[in-house]
């Protein structure tokens, strides 16, 4: 069929603030002509009727289902329900939240929701009611297949309307970013992006399983692995935090990953690595380990620091190298934990 007898499909997606540049060259080589955008979101067109792109980059994908600008939250409800006519009704699910106002870690700043977007979904959530949504409060996780009508605060008087088919984790969850409750305050935010690096790689940690962490202080990820019951070995030639030190399912080595004798790896099934090192440097680190005859791993989640998103070209180069490994699987994601850089997800025979 010729573009010209098939609908035009309309994109916005999310991504972290400063990666956008990247997220534009990876769709416009799908095909997709760029429209509005901001640091932290786009949008496009493609002239036929096709699916949503995929990309390590791009957190959250919708199709558009336009947008609107003003003051009063309740004018913008207006408008999004004139958008919604038409549509197959109810959604089963109401994802509402803000584009990245800052890179992640600057100024403190985390992605997903903060206090205009709650307040925005809960009075979206009210006006729209039970003909429009199904769901008994906005931003619950969705199921797969749920339909998820999406609102993204591009600034809290300019939102962005667009709905989407849940499937993978990540578009589950609201505005790509995981729900995580801790049980005690996490000792770094290298917790969150452990937690979201375990999820998003469907690895199966089991309590009593051996974790081993290289560049693990001062311990936010251990504290992690520890409340789900695993034993844990941090490598790190800086202190762990007192909290996981003394944890008695923690050991700590105090030294570089490339100076210790493989044998402590033995009985390891999962291994994470968030050191800050080059990633050629760490990827030689992990095949030695993994290569190793002492060592049975299972499963890595291996966060290569990109230093700033041109070097995102070396991604394709760096995948190669661990294919070498011949594992089962590589998945590779900006999480949306993630600083600049990506967590490679590897799966070992
Ligand atoms: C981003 S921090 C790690 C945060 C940690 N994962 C957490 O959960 O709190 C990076 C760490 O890498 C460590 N590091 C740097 N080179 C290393 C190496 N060769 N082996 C092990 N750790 C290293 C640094 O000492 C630093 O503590």
């Amino acid at each position: 069929m010729s573009s010209s007898e098939t609908d035009p499909t309309f994109g916005m997606f999310t991504c972290a603030h400063g990666a956008e540049g990247i997220v534009k060259e990876a769709i416009a080589e799908k095909g997709w002509r760029l429209s509005f955008s901001r640091p932290g979101f786009v949008t496009a067109k493609h002239d036929e009727e096709t699916t949503l792109p995929t990309d390590i980059f791009i957190r959250t994908a919708s199709k558009s289902l336009g947008s609107g600008k003003s003051g009063d939250a309740d004018e913008l409800i207006d408008r999004l329900i004139e958008k919604l006519s038409g549509l197959p009704l109810p959604f089963d699910q109401l994802h509402v939240w803000p584009r990245d106002r800052a890179p992640i870690g600057r100024f403190d700043f985390e992605p997903g929701s903060d206090e205009v977007s709650r307040a925005v979904a809960t009075r979206i959530h009210e006006r729209l009611g039970p003909d429009h949504l199904r769901c008994a409060t906005a931003n619950d996780v969705a199921q797969p297949s749920d339909r998820v009508l999406d609102v993204v605060l591009v600034d809290p008087s300019h939102w962005f309307f667009g709905m989407h088919t849940a499937s993978t984790l990540p578009t589950r969850w609201p505005g790509g970013v995981q729900p995580v409750a801790p049980e005690h305050e996490p000792i770094s935010r290298a917790y969150y992006k452990a937690a979201e690096a375990i999820a998003w790689s469907g690895f199966d940690l089991r309590p009593g399983d051996l974790a081993v962490e290289v560049g693990s202080a001062p311990g936010g990820a251990c504290g992690r692995l520890l409340e789900m019951g695993l034993d844990v070995i941090g490598i790190d030639p800086a202190q762990m935090d007192p909290r996981i030190a003394n944890h008695p399912r923690f050991r700590h080595y105090a030294a570089r990953a490339g100076d210790l004798p493989r044998r402590i790896y033995r009985g390891a099934k999962w291994l994470l690595v968030d050191s800050t090192v080059k990633p050629d440097a760490t990827l030689s680190t992990v095949r030695n380990i993994v290569e190793s005859r002492e060592t049975s791993i299972r499963g890595c989640l291996i966060t290569m620091k990109l230093g700033d998103y041109e070097r995102a070209s070396q991604i394709p180069r760096w995948r190669r190298e661990v294919e070498r490994w011949r594992p089962e699987k590589i998945e590779i994601r900006h999480l949306a934990r993630n600083r600049c850089e990506v967590c490679f997800s590897v799966t070992l025979r």
